[in-house]
């Protein structure tokens, strides 16, 4: 069998091979339902057969990846992450977590080893929300959560969810996408392997740490209607300019979130219409991501957040138009997972740390179904969401080895 810096080498070749999947030709893009996802998912399922499993995709496209257990009718264990990526990507985001748990099925497989329960591994069509702006579309159809009000959500381009699902060649099916795809008593558990995204692990100057919790997050896209007209001739005081109070509104929204400990609140995306120099800016659409680990806190602000961008409209003759896109709790991993991947970080003979999430992970929906765990491995400078993404292969293998041991401790 070959050594686990030799497997996490092939890895980081994968993830290399991945990163050219793309819908733009300078930098790597890779939304839901896209032909570039589709691409990435083939390169998997060729692995993933090779490495001695079966493959199937579900409605909306998640590619699942199954490796039978030493004997018929055995639990099931699930491991994974998404393929889907945010704009201007890291090589790291996801395909890392996919890759690392299809490089353990293929050292068992090459050991001709099975375990006493199925392996799983899933790669999820969108984790990331790119597309739609609402995450976890992949967990929550594979959980029978998904809400079959999103199946009309439009893309920039036009394209109803309903019609891309179609296109990419699944199946937007209210009922297929709200059914489970197991029992809960078919599952042990879930774990992924994902990069940290924050500069913690790097500091302490350790290769992986335990994930403790996953933030909640809200996100919404907000209108602030005015009036557009000329930039020459309408009086400053007569003006509805619908940037002018966006503006006002994204200064607030930070100023809460700087004053509120823990909270995160990020507006990304930003239009202007109709967007030229010589005319009032008529309308504003903007996005808004709202995170804490603690629910209420999360709640609270989204309900602040609300009332200045109402007050602030109201002041200045703009309508508002307000609309939630994505509420999740945050949820805890499980502990006894959590106790094993101690115990095999330990063997391995590296010190525990453990650390919360801020970034959103498809646990966050398989915790309804199943226990979760998950395990991170440190990145350079904490970059992530950005082509600088970067991982060690080192740290590739040793990640790769705790999973080892905790599958082991798990059989
Ligand atoms: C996904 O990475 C998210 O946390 O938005
Ligand atoms: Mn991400
Ligand atoms: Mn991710
Ligand atoms: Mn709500």
């Amino acid at each position: 069998m070959e050594s686990t810096i030799t497997a996490a080498q092939t890895i980081m070749e994968r993830c290399e091979i991945l990163s050219h999947y793309s819908e733009e030709p300078d930098r790597l893009t890779r939304r839901f339902a896209s032909p570039a996802l589709s691409q990435t998912k083939e390169a998997v399922a060729g692995w993933m057969q090779a490495a001695g499993m079966s493959v199937q995709y579900d409605a909306i496209g998640n590619l699942i990846g199954r490796y039978e257990a030493e004997v018929p009718g055995a639990k099931t264990f699930l491991l994974g992450s998404h393929l889907d990526t945010v704009r201007d990507a890291g090589k790291y985001d996801g395909p890392l977590g996919v890759l690392t748990a299809l490089a353990c099925v293929e050292r068992l497989h090459q050991q001709q080893r099975r375990l006493s329960f199925a392996l799983e591994v899933l790669a999820f069509a969108d984790e990331e929300g790119l597309r739609y702006h609402t995450a976890y579309l992949g967990s929550k159809a594979m959980t029978g959560t998904f809400p079959p009000r999103l199946l009309s959500f439009i893309d920039a381009d036009g394209i109803s969810m309903r019609e891309a699902i179609r296109t990419s060649g699944g199946t937007p099916d209210p009922q297929l996408l709200q059914t489970p795809h197991w029992q809960p008593d078919e599952l042990i558990g879930y774990c992924e392997v994902h990069i940290e995204q924050g500069p913690t692990l790097e500091a302490h100057n350790l290769p992986v740490g335990i994930v403790s919790a996953i933030s909640g997050q809200n996100r919404f896209s907000i209108d602030f209607v005015g009036q557009a007209g000329h930039a020459g001739t309408v009086p400053m005081e007569l003006r509805r300019d619908a940037l002018s109070v966006a503006a006002v509104f994204i200064l607030t929204v930070e100023t809460l979130a700087r004053g509120t400990p823990g909270l995160v609140a990020t507006i990304g995306q930003l239009s202007v219409q109709p967007g030229a120099s010589n005319v009032i800016p008529g309308q504003v659409t903007l996005s808004l991501d709202v995170r804490h680990q603690d629910d209420t806190i999360r709640e609270q602000a989204c309900q602040r957040i609300y009332e200045q961008a109402k007050a602030l409209s109201e002041q200045r003759n703009i309508r508002l138009h307000w609309q939630e896109l994505q509420e999740d709790a945050s949820i805890a991993c499980n502990p006894h997972l959590i106790q094993l991947l101690e115990r095999a970080i330990q063997e391995e003979g590296y010190p525990l740390h453990i650390l919360p999430s801020g970034a959103g992970h498809d646990g966050v929906i398989l915790s309804k179904l199943t226990p979760v765990a998950m395990l991170f491995i440190r990145c350079r400078g904490g970059i992530s969401h950005h082509p600088a993404e970067s991982v060690k292969v080192e740290d590739v293998a040793i990640a790769m080895r705790v999973v080892e041991r905790f599958l082991s401790l798990l059989a």
